[in-house]
């Protein structure tokens, strides 16, 4: 167990069908959880190129990974500027995103992104870069935290959870998460039959434009036409609605140009077994797409 349950692990190696010596770019490497799976389909020779902005996550994937087989970059995949980094392939056989944050991130409270443990309230998938979310709450204005709470966190109580935090830092800057969940709380009404806990959404929010994952997402799906060799597969798992989207008008602009088939018609969402084993999963959806030709 490497503290992190890859999502929709079976749906991914059957939809993305990895043949012997195919390469593969996981773009969100984490642990490696997918990445061992597909390496195991692909070998005897098939590389893999595996990025994640988290260096705690490429020293926990080396691990696990056949090393002579892998090549680890660190950094954000929006950043690389087409994606077709290094060993000389070119276009790739296999991609994969696996969009968002992963269990250890989300569990170890001194990286800031958890409502349930308190932390100093950071966020940032890669610890090297600048900008807290502590940083961001001390300098946003009212009326930017009132759209970055509706846009990224889909909350309809934005106006309220902004108004209140904006009241707090003014008593003292916020520094952990435990008070920041609190104002939240405190600034919503009580609802019990819901399961989620008040603080969710903008804690999402927060962490989505603290990493630029929309702007990341984007710079890949603008790169797809030009990723895949010739019968190559795009999975992309998504944890959002407002990243499905983007994924879903991609695919279809790139299906009806014709040159690229959908391996999923329909979106692949977890099993409720999966689900009830692994709870995170539980927002899932997956897409898969394939480029047209002959490898
Ligand atoms: C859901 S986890 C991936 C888990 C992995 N598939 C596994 O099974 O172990 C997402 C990972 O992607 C990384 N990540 C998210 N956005 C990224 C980006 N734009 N560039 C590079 N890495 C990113 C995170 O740091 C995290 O480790």
């Amino acid at each position: 167990m490497n503290g992190h349950v890859p999502v929709l692990r079976d749906e991914v190696v059957q939809g993305l069908d990895p043949k012997s010596g195919e390469h593969l770019l996981d773009l969100t490497l984490g642990r490696g959880g997918h990445a061992v799976e597909i390496l195991d389909k692909t070998a005897p020779d098939g590389r893999l190129l595996g990025v994640d902005r988290d260096p705690d996550a490429l020293a926990h994937a080396a691990e696990v990974l056949p090393a002579d087989r892998i090549e680890l970059v660190h950094g954000n995949f929006g950043d690389l500027p087409d994606l077709r980094v290094s060993i000389g392939v070119g276009t790739w056989d296999l991609v994969l995103a696996d969009l968002g944050v992963s269990s250890p991130q989300l569990d170890e409270s001194d990286r800031g992104f958890s409502f349930r443990h308190d932390g100093p309230l950071d966020m940032r998938m890669d610890p090297t870069r600048q900008g807290t979310a502590a940083e961001l709450l001390e300098r946003i204005t009212e009326g930017q935290l009132v759209t970055l709470i509706s846009e990224l966190g889909e909350d309809r109580f934005a106006a309220r959870i902004a108004a209140a935090i904006v009241r707090a830092r003014a008593q003292e800057p916020i520094r952990r998460t435990g008070r920041l969940a609190e104002v939240i709380r405190a600034a919503v009404p009580l609802r019990r039959d819901s399961k989620l806990d008040a603080a969710t959404r903008t804690f999402q929010a927060l962490r989505i434009a603290i990493n630029g994952e929309l702007e990341a997402l984007q710079h890949l799906l603008d790169r797809v036409g030009s990723l895949l060799s010739p019968g190559g597969r795009l999975a992309i798992i998504s944890y959002h609605s407002l990243e499905d989207r983007k994924v879903k008008d991609t695919f279809r602009t790139l299906t009806q140009e014709g040159d690229h088939r959908l391996v999923t018609p329909r979106l692949v969402r977890p099993s409720a077994v999966e689900v009830r084993r692994n709870p995170r999963s539980r927002s899932a959806r997956m897409r898969i797409i394939c480029r047209l030709g002959i490898n």
